[in-house]
């Protein structure tokens, strides 16, 4: 079964959509995102666009704050006291990587917990951790409605998280592990040894290493349900951009195999930017309460 990312993101966002409506309804604004960007990478710019795009057709009054890679920290620090004050301001993502010079954990530090959409916030991350209410980074949280969209049985599952990041790796495992989900959690990483005796053990297998084509059918179990979080650039000179994107996962020889998988594009990357806007709705209402 090839898993539709885009019609399940489209399910939430129209969901947001009902909530960003009655929010507007009983407090007299919408919903406020302001989306950060310094410098111009490329995919990062490609981002950020499709944040704000998906956030202005929910109704969000979103807004790009985009600054040079030569904007010093301090500034940076001081745009995010503006906007932590700014009651018109619910949710505040800054877009990563930072540049060279920039200390990311200061920056991420500095957001208000209340505001921090991305879920990267240490207290938010210790709230995830200890399976309390919080909000939750917005890929993991995304591949977690996937599943449970798509009808995929987690209780007792295991699943194996290839990718030991703070924005995929570390949350995701820490969402498969609550109650609830209820995984068998495996984390591996660049170092990990016999990676693909690890991964053939997966009932569900997430990718989130970076890598392009990275995990092969033979790392696969029959019958295992695969979550592609890569977006990788590959040179493609018979597209008109010059590339095109892959993900992290063999896609043609693994959906062979694979019970249910999610392509790339059309499977995760839509819903990291829907659970955003989900995010930004549940920062709001958390708020107003
Ligand atoms: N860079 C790559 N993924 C993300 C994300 O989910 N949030 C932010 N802020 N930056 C990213």
């Amino acid at each position: 079964m090839l898993i539709d990312g885009k019609a399940i993101a489209a399910e939430v966002r129209s969901e947001v959509a009902d909530g960003a409506r009655q929010f507007e309804r009983a407090h007299g604004r919408p919903l406020g995102l302001r989306v950060v960007l310094l410098g111009d990478n490329p995919a990062s710019q490609s981002y950020v666009r499709a944040k704000k795009k998906a956030a202005a057709e929910v109704g969000i009054d979103a807004e790009t704050l985009l600054h040079p890679a030569s904007m010093s920290q301090d500034d940076l620090l001081a745009l995010l006291g503006e906007l932590n004050a700014d009651p018109a301001v619910d949710g505040i993502l800054v877009q990563l990587p930072l540049p060279d010079g920039i200390d990311e954990a200061a920056i991420i530090h500095a957001i208000d917990p209340a505001k921090d959409v991305d879920g990267f916030h240490p207290e938010n991350v210790g709230k995830l951790v200890l399976g309390e209410d919080t909000l939750e980074p917005c890929t993991p949280a995304g591949i977690v409605e996937v599943l449970r969209r798509s009808g995929v049985e987690t209780s007792g599952a295991h699943a194996v998280v290839v990718g030991r990041s703070n924005i995929v790796g570390k949350p995701m495992a820490s969402l498969l592990l609550r109650r609830g989900l209820d995984c068998t959690v495996t984390v591996c990483h660049s170092r990990t040894r016999d990676l693909a005796e690890i991964t053939r053990q997966a009932d569900i297998l997430v990718a989130a290493i970076g890598r392009a084509e990275f995990v092969t059918a033979d790392m696969v179990r029959e019958g295992a349900t695969v979550i592609d979080v890569g977006i990788n650039r590959v040179e493609d000179l018979t597209r008109e951009r010059g590339y095109r994107l892959v993900g992290d996962v063999d896609f043609e020889a693994v959906r062979e195999k694979a019970a249910a998988i999610t392509p790339v594009p059309g499977g995760v990357g839509p819903m990291t930017i829907a659970m955003l806007l989900h995010n930004t709705l549940r920062a709001a209402e958390r708020r107003a309460a």
